[in-house]
């Protein structure tokens, strides 16, 4: 929502400190794609994590650590946050600036390819999963968040509209079609309460039933 609804949101609701503004800097600077959550987004997610007093979180997809920020400091002082990201140099660049943010006590970086990580995490419970990587194996993130979320835990993935992609059905790229999948699962599943936030690209969130 590149416009000037979302930036009324965002002056308003969402304003990055001066830290988040130098990560998003220094990262266009250092060649990292643009591609961090938008701050609307972050607001979101701080509050999900209030909403439902979140302390543990998993996050696919670090790059910089800017959305780990964002949901870092929702956390209590005992809450801990588990991202993980296929590229060292991204991991690198996000743990130095979750320690100039103070929250590298909160947050660990894990280095790997998520499907190959998130089987160790197997009979571990996360109050809220946020899926960011990459968009063709949505399906079997999807699958892999409801398995590790405890009842009453909440699902969210970013780029839920694919610049609006998901509305064009010329659009059959596997990312796309990932997506697509995901949101139709996310829709249907019965242990789900679900929706489609049209945040800047929007973000898909379903609360896991407690029955
Ligand atoms: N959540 C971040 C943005 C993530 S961009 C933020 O808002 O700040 C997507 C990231 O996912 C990239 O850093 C990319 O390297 C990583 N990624 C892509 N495929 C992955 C995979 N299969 N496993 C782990 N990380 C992956
Ligand atoms: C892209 C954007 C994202 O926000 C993301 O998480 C992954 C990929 C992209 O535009 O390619
Ligand atoms: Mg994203």
């Amino acid at each position: 929502m590149a416009d000037g609804v979302g930036d009324y949101i965002v002056g308003l609701f969402a304003r990055e400190d001066d830290l988040l503004l130098a990560l998003r800097e220094e990262a266009d600077r250092s060649g990292l794609p643009p591609i961090a959550i938008s701050p609307d987004a972050g607001r979101l997610l701080q509050l999900l994590i209030a909403a439902i007093g979140a302390r543990r979180i998993l996050e696919v997809g670090t790059l910089g650590g800017y959305s780990a920020i964002w949901m870092a400091r929702a956390l209590p002082p005992d809450g801990r946050l588990l991202t993980l990201e296929r590229e060292p140099a991204h991991a690198a660049f996000a743990r130095r600036f979750l320690q100039r943010a103070g929250l590298d006590d909160r947050v660990t970086v894990r280095v790997g390819a998520a499907l190959e990580l998130l089987p160790a995490l197997d009979g571990e419970a996360f109050d809220l999963v946020f899926l960011d990587a990459d968009k063709a194996p949505l399906p079997t993130y999807l699958e892999w968040a409801l398995r590790l979320l405890r009842p009453g835990g909440i699902v969210v993935a970013d780029n839920a509209l694919r610049g609006g992609r998901v509305l064009d059905a010329a659009a059959t790229d596997p990312d796309t079609e990932g997506v697509r999948e995901f949101n139709r699962r996310l829709a249907a599943d019965p242990r789900l309460t679900s929706i489609l936030v049209p945040t800047h690209d929007g973000v898909a969130i379903g609360v896991l039933g407690v029955r």
